[in-house]
């Protein structure tokens, strides 16, 4: 089967739908192919805080109206280390605030948008190459119930992830620019209420721990682990001391446990993003450790940046826009890879447990929360280093 489109999405990840819903609002067709089933897709749990500007395309392209009910607007964070907590007050510093919302609802709400428009998704369809993309006629190779097909178009977006293809038709092309790690997040979402009202980054002796939340019963919390580390040695009893001891919450409640799992963490920038009629989008770009919680963020804001070049091209045949891409899109993507690696290396306890290492990252805990001018740049970095800061 050759199914033939303007635009060949490969990926229904917070990027890929995105992308579709914003042509589809223009008028432009697309496909799009995703490897997994709705229902994984759907339940799927990953990050939750969307930056101003991210939850402003939501509500701008008419797909906002469930986050503006359930989503939990906050006005800063806690910074805890030392044995005590301080507010970082975002409303006051930068006039913004953020939304806790999970992605897999995002994901759900643009699913529900792209059906809603007449749309569809080929879900359980994998995609095996993309080709054409130097000589004007893209095709996007895929594996869909046993057989093989492919999708002719004009542009290719990959929205596949960090272990996409798309990925591999740019590398031979392009600059990789990468840094591992030597921690993972162990992340756990939870029936439990929440014991605070607002995130709660904590930096402690034993290593980072985040406390974040869903809703008035269910929270997602985090714990610092090695890179490497297996689920086997995290019994459930092991997990809940941890973080009372780490969160300094020994009033937080044990509670049926309904995700778990330990993700690695990188910094990865595909640089150009770019090449013929192949454009990369979110997580197939650039990867970053999530201690700055921009992830999806920097994937809705590529692709914002996308549709409208596309909507150019299509309405009125100028290319500059879509030219002008990667460029873009790179410098937000740095000072969101900065702030990611700087928030990582602020939080997380070395493995080592250097002991001047220790004490350079107290000294700049302390200056955040006793400088004004520090604390209004992580509060200008954590609201909008995605979405373009000063926006
Ligand atoms: P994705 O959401 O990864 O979507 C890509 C889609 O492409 C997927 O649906 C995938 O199934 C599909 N796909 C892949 N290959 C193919 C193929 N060959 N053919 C067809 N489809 C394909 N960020 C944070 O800020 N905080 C967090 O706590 C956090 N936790 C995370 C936990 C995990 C396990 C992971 C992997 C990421 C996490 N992130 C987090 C990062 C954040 O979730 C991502 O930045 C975000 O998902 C990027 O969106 P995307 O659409 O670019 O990619
Ligand atoms: C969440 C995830 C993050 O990576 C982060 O920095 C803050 C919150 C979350 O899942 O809620």
């Amino acid at each position: 089967m050759t199914v033939r489109t303007p635009v060949g999405i490969i990926g229904a990840g917070p990027a890929g739908l995105m992308l579709a819903h914003l042509l589809d609002r223009a008028g432009i067709e697309s496909v799009v192919v995703e490897h997994r089933s709705r229902d994984y897709v759907e339940s799927r749990v990953r990050a939750g805080v969307l930056e101003h500007g991210a939850a402003q395309l939501l509500r701008e392209s008419g797909a906002g109206e469930r986050m503006d009910r359930e989503g939990l607007v906050h006005r800063g964070i806690y910074l805890q280390f030392d044995g005590s907590r301080h507010h970082i007050d975002f409303m006051d510093l930068t006039g913004r605030t953020i939304l806790v919302y999970g992605q897999q609802e995002v994901v759900k709400d643009l699913i529900a948008a792209r059906l809603a428009a007449g749309g569809s998704i080929l879900f359980e369809a994998e995609a095996t190459e993309v080709c054409g993309i130097d000589d004007g006629q893209p095709v996007i190779r895929f594996r869909h119930e046993g057989a093989s097909d492919e999708v002719t178009c004009d542009f290719i977006a990959a929205c596949d992830g960090s272990h996409g293809v798309g990925r591999i038709a740019m590398q031979r092309s392009a600059s990789t620019y990468e840094r591992e790690y030597p921690h993972a997040w162990l992340g756990v979402l939870a029936r439990t209420p929440p014991t605070s009202e607002e995130l709660i980054y904590a930096y402690h002796e034993r290593g980072f721990a985040l406390h974040s939340m869903r809703s008035p019963e269910v929270s997602r919390l985090y714990l610092q682990v090695p890179a490497g580390e297996d689920m086997g040695a995290w019994p459930e009893g092991r997990v809940w001391d941890e973080l009372r001891v780490r969160l300094g919450e020994p009033e937080l409640q044990t509670g049926e446990i309904l995700d778990v799992g330990i993700t690695p963490m990188r910094s990865l920038v595909i640089e150009p993003m770019q090449r013929g009629r192949l454009f990369l989008a979110g997580d197939a770009a650039h990867v970053v450790p999530p201690t700055g919680a921009k992830g999806m963020n920097l994937a809705l804001a590529d692709v914002r940046e996308l549709a409208a070049a596309l909507v150019e091209w299509y309405t009125s045949g100028s290319r500059p826009r879509l030219e002008r891409y990667s460029q873009e899109c790179l410098t937000r993507v740095w000072r969101a890879e900065h702030f990611s690696a700087f928030m990582t290396s602020l939080l997380h306890r070395d493995a080592d447990g250097d002991p001047f290492e220790h004490k350079l990252r107290l000294a700049n805990l302390t200056y955040i929360t006793q400088s004004r001018a520090a604390a209004t740049s992580l509060a200008e970095n954590y609201t909008s280093a995605a979405s373009g800061v000063g926006e």
